[in-house]
C-alpha cells in the first residue's frame, strides 16, 4: 500500500508515521519548504512523546518520506489523505476550508490512476460532499473516491490512540474506497478494533458530536463543581459516584479552569454554526461555548478575590501554561485568558512550563520565565496551578512554603492534597472540594 499525506502538521506527522509503522509506504507532503527541510534533517517541528522515534525509524527502513512535490508524493498512491488545518474563520467560527480545498483541487489535477482522497483534517458536514463536486468541475475524467476517516488523536497520547483507537470511523460511498481503507488499518483488526463503515456526512458528523460531547461533558462536572463549592459537597466524589455509573462513564469528569485546545474551542463552535444554519440548532453546544469562555475570565477572579480583592503588586507564581501537559500546545489555553487578566490587575507574573517554546511569545510582556516550579515560586505572594504537569504533583508544600512569601495556593486542576497544604501553613483553594 502506498499513501500520501498532504500536510506536515500535528494530524499529518502523526498519522502518516504510524501508517508507515503499520507497514505502508508513506510521503507526508507540505508546501513550506523549511519544514520538509527540517523533517529530512531528523527535526521534528512539534512536541510530541515519540514521535521523534517513530519517525527516524520509519524514515531509515524506507516507509516514510518527505516532499514538497505533491506529484511525487502521488506517485502510485492507493490514497492520498487530507491533514491540512481547518482553523476557525474570524468573524463567524466557522471552519475555514479553505486549505482543504485548495488541496483538494491539486489532487484532482495532479491524479493519474485511481484514488481514494480522504479527508483526515476535521471538516463540517458536506464538505466530502464539496470535494466531490469540486473533482467533478476540475477533472469529471479522474477516478478519485471521496471519503471520510476522521481522526480522535489527544495531544501528548496520539501515537497511542492511533496504534490503539476505540474505534475507527471510516465514511465512503464505493466499496473500493471501503477496501482501501479497511487494508490500511488491518494491523488493528488483532486488537479487535470496531470498524464504524457510514455514509460520509455521517462520518463526518460522528467526529463533531463526539468532541462536542466531551467539551459538554467536562462544562457539566465544571458547573457541577461550582456547585459544590456552594453546597459544601466535593466534586471529586460527586464525579466519582456519577462515573461508576456505566452509562455515564468515569472518564472526562475532572473538573478544571475550562477545557481548551486545538480542537474542542474550534469543532464547538463549528458544530454549533453548523447546526444553526442546517436548522437544527444545538443549543447545548452553544451553552457549553458560553460557560467554557466565562469560566477562563472566572479563573481571574478568583485568584484576585483569593488575594483580597486586588493583586497589584503582588506577586504570582503561575504553574503550567500549556492547555494540558505533555504538550507545548498554547492553543486556547486558559492561561492566555487568565495571566494577561492578572497582569492586567497589576500583578508581577512569574511562570514556569516545561515545554514553554510556544508560550514565551504568547504571555504578557513583562511575564518573568522561571526555569523550575520552585524558581517561579521564589518570593511569590500566590501560587496558581493552572496546568496538571506531572512533575507538579510531587512538589512538597513545605518546600514551596520556605520559597514563598505569601501562603496562598490556587490548584485550579484538584492536582494537590488539600490537608498536605493546609498543614504546611497554605490558604490552598481548588475546585469544588470543601
Ligand atoms: C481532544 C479529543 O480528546 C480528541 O479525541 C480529538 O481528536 C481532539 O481533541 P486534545 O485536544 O488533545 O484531544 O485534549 P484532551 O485531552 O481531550 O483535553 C482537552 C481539554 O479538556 C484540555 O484543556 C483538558 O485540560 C480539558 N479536560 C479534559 C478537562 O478539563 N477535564 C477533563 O476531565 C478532561
Amino acid at each position: 500500500m502506498r499513501v500520501a499525506m498532504i500536510g506536515a502538521g500535528y494530524v499529518g506527522l502523526v498519522s502518516g508515521a504510524c501508517f508507515a509503522e503499520f507497514g505502508v509506504d508513506v510521503c507526508v507532503v507540505d508546501t513550506e519548504v523549511s519544514k520538509v527541510e527540517a523533517l529530512r534533517a531528523g527535526r521534528i517541528p512539534i512536541y510530541e512523546p515519540g514521535l521523534d522515534k517513530l519517525v527516524s525509524e520509519n524514515v531509515r527502513d524506507g516507509r516514510l518520506s518527505f516532499t514538497t512535490d505533491l506529484s511525487e508524493a502521488m506517485e502510485g498512491a492507493d490514497a492520498v489523505f487530507l491533514a491540512v488545518g481547518t482553523p476557525s474563520r474570524r468573524g463567524d467560527g466557522h471552519a475555514d476550508l479553505s486549505y482543504v480545498f485548495a488541496a483538494a483541487e491539486q489532487v484532482a489535477r495532479a491524479a493519474k490512476g485511481p484514488l481514494v482522497l480522504v479527508t483526515k483534517s476535521t471538516v463540517p458536514v458536506g464538505t466530502g460532499r464539496q470535494i466531490q463536486e469540486l473533482i467533478a468541475r476540475v477533472r469529471p475524467d479522474a477516478e478519485i473516491e471521496v471519503a471520510s476517516n476522521p481522526e480522535f488523536l489527544r495531544e501528548g497520547n496520539a501515537i497511542g490512540d492511533f496504534m490503539r483507537p476505540d474505534r475507527v470511523v471510516i465514511g465512503a460511498e464505493s466499496d473500493r474506497a471501503f477496501q482501501v481503507l479497511r487494508r490500511l488499518y488491518r494491523p488493528l483488526y488483532l486488537i479487535e478494533t470496531p470498524i464504524v463503515q457510514t455514509g460520509i456526512e455521517t462520518a463526518e458528523l460522528i467526529k463533531y458530536a463526539a468532541n462536542a460531547f466531551l467539551a459538554v461533558k467536562i462544562t457539566f462536572i465544571n458547573q457541577m463543581a461550582d456547585l459544590c463549592e456552594k453546597a459544601g459537597a466535593d466534586v471529586h466524589d460527586v464525579a466519582r459516584g456519577m462515573g461508576l455509573d456505566g452509562r455515564i462513564g468515569r472518564k472526562f469528569l475532572h473538573a478544571g479552569p475550562g477545557y481548551g485546545g486545538s480542537c474542542f474551542p474550534k469543532d464547538t463552535l463549528a458544530l454549533a454554526r453548523t447546526a444553526q444554519e442546517l436548522g437544527a440548532p444545538a443549543t447545548i453546544v452553544e451553552q457549553t461555548i458560553a460557560a467554557n469562555e466565562a469560566r477562563k475570565e472566572a479563573m481571574a477572579e478568583r485568584v484576585i478575590a483569593a488575594m483580597g480583592g486586588s493583586v497589584a503588586g503582588k506577586t504570582i507564581a503561575v504553574l503550567g501554561l500549556t492547555f494540558k501537559p505533555e504538550t507545548d500546545d498554547m492553543r486556547d489555553a486558559p492561561s492566555l485568558v487568565v495571566v494577561p487578566k492578572l497582569a492586567q490587575a497589576g500583578a508581577i507574573i512569574r511562570a514556569y512550563d516545561p515545554q514553554p517554546s510556544h508560550a514565551r511569545q504568547l504571555m504578557p510582556a513583562a511575564t518573568h520565565f522561571a526555569e523550575s516550579a520552585l524558581d517561579a515560586a521564589d518570593g511569590a505572594d500566590a501560587l496558581v496551578l493552572l496546568t496538571e504537569w506531572n512533575e507538579f504533583r510531587a512538589l512538597s508544600p513545605e518546600r514551596l512554603k520556605a520559597t514563598m512569601a505569601g501562603n496562598t495556593v490556587l490548584d485550579l486542576r484538584n492536582a494537590w492534597d488539600p490537608q498536605a497544604f493546609r498543614e504546611a501553613g497554605f490558604q490552598y483553594q481548588s475546585i469544588g472540594r470543601p
